[in-house]
């Protein structure tokens, strides 16, 4: 690791082990907590300018960005610091006969030096959360905020690392390039949340140093609408989880599945609902937010090209708006059905029943949730039965992602491991697994040593017979290895 000077400095720390005890822990926790506290206007400001949520003044970044940034991230940090002393304890475990004098137990062990790469739609929410457990789990922590979001990263490079204890905790910026060589070190544990095809780049440098890895991908996510359900209510659910943060949301829906009478049946209402939240003109309204750079809004404005927008469709490239779009018409190898959209539009696609949307769901990449609404509970479980998916919601969207006690994460395409309270823990903690054994009773034990007599495999013989565990603990072992000669 002798690349890079903060992670020369954190693998010191790491061996010094200062990082281990609970109350260092707490205090690092607690100081995360007062920087939430006491940068709370200018967390809101900064990711309100950098996602254009800012409309004149203050604006709202507001109510919106502080769910997100600040009440989420408090909720983990509450959860964390009230469980910590549990979650870190030794976990021990049930004994066979040989070892039932002995201590077996399982230690909570931090990984090391990790690195937490973070992308842009929710700047502060998606490093800090993975960095909370990170800490929790005893660990020295670099974290890469996204270059993209320039106001986020400059305050997270600035006023972090005056929160927190710098012999243990670093902000590196870094472009694509620094990147790339900030991955060439080695590093305990990998924790990254962006597109797929960055993915493969991040596992691909870690694998060279044997590097486990968390990967929070997009992917994405197919909403089912069934034929039976109150249409204005599903509109409205469907239309906030697609246009919050103007849809550049991983967990958000990125296309309704449904039939065509149901289709008939939520325009309207999908219309209804955008103009309620919205009004007649979603450009000027405080609460709509914008596309975050101009590459990101071309990419989604040549998007709209695909089936036709009967809801929305508007574009201004020199406020990089989007207006919240809804498409139909839409084929499925059309452009907009190939990528994530991570924007405020979405298209409908018509199957002709259930059946019809699975296979859909199936034939396409994993996605990181799958939705689906019915007032019939055996459409929902069917959907969630026959698909696979990093998590599933029925009835609503990206409420899923609010609790704590679900694991969040992709699976397939939508990236691999899991966080959110306990879960992020463990995921940045080896669960060491733990024999203390006394020195005494070597007369038992001597079973185990050769030379193998006729006599001591018959006593080993009779002791499998009724304990299984003995077997193992005397086998030769070439043999438990399966080894020849
Ligand atoms: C964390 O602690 C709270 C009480 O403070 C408890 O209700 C909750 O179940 C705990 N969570 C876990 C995962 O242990
Ligand atoms: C979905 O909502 C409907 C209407 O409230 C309800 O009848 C149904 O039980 C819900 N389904 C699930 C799986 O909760």
């Amino acid at each position: 690791l002798g690349r890079v000077p903060v992670a020369v400095r954190l693998r010191a720390t790491w061996f010094s082990g200062k990082m281990r005890p609970m109350e260092y822990r707490v205090a690092q926790l607690e100081a995360l907590g007062r920087f939430l506290d006491e940068k709370k206007q200018d967390i809101l400001e900064a990711t309100a300018a950098d996602m254009g949520r800012v409309r004149g003044g203050l604006g709202t970044g507001g109510p919106h960005a502080e769910f997100t940034e600040i009440l989420l991230c408090k909720n983990e940090l509450h959860e964390t610091l009230n469980n910590l002393s549990r979650w870190m304890k030794d976990k021990h475990v049930d004994k066979n006969l040989v070892t039932q004098l002995d201590s077996a137990f399982i230690r909570k062990d931090p990984y090391g030096v990790v690195l937490i790469i973070a992308p842009w739609n929710y700047p502060i929410y998606i490093i800090l959360v993975p960095l909370i457990g990170a800490i929790a789990a005893g660990n020295c922590v670099i974290v890469k905020p996204s270059e993209m979001t320039k106001n986020s990263e400059r305050l997270v490079a600035e006023a972090l690392p005056s929160y927190l204890d710098n012999d243990c905790f670093a902000v590196v910026t870094a472009g694509v390039q620094e990147t790339t060589r900030l991955l060439e070190n080695k590093f305990d544990y990998i924790f990254f949340t962006g597109s797929p095809s960055v993915g493969r780049i991040v596992m691909a440098a870690a694998a060279k140093h044997l590097t486990p890895v968390t990967l929070e991908l997009g992917g994405k996510n197919p909403c089912y609408v069934s034929d039976t359900c109150d249409v204005q209510n599903v509109a409205r659910r469907v239309a906030w989880g697609r246009f919050y943060n103007a849809g550049q949301t991983c967990i958000a829906p990125e296309y309704v599945l449904c039939s065509v009478e149901m289709r008939e049946k939520l325009l309207p209402a999908l219309h209804k609902a955008i103009t309620d939240f919205y009004g007649p003109k979603p450009q000027e309204s405080p609460d709509f937010g914008r596309m975050v750079g101009d590459k990101h809004f071309q990419r989604v404005q040549t998007l709209l090209r695909s089936g036709r927008a009967v809801i929305g469709g508007q574009t201004d490239e020199k406020d990089r708006y989007i207006a919240p779009t809804v498409l139909v018409d839409v084929q499925p190898s059309d452009p907009i059905m190939q990528e994530e959209i991570f924007g405020p539009v979405l298209p409908i696609v018509t199957v002709a029943n259930v059946d019809e949307a699975i296979d859909f769901i199936n034939s396409r990449e994993r996605p990181l949730v799958v939705y689906a609404f019915s007032s019939d509970d055996k459409v929902v479980n069917q959907v969630l039965e026959r698909t696979s998916s990093g998590g599933f919601c029925g009835n609503d969207t990206l409420m899923h992602v609010t609790l704590t006690s679900l694991p969040f994460g992709g699976i397939g395409n939508s990236g691999m491991g899991m966080q959110h309270g306990k879960f992020t823990f463990d995921t940045f903690t080896h669960h060491r697994g733990c024999l203390h054994r006394g020195m005494g009773r070597e007369a038992l034990i001597a079973l185990r040593y050769p030379p193998y007599s006729q006599q001591k495999l018959g006593l080993v013989r009779a002791a499998a017979g009724r304990v299984g565990p003995w077997w193992l603990v005397v086998a030769p072992r070439s043999r438990l290895w399966g080894e020849r000669g």
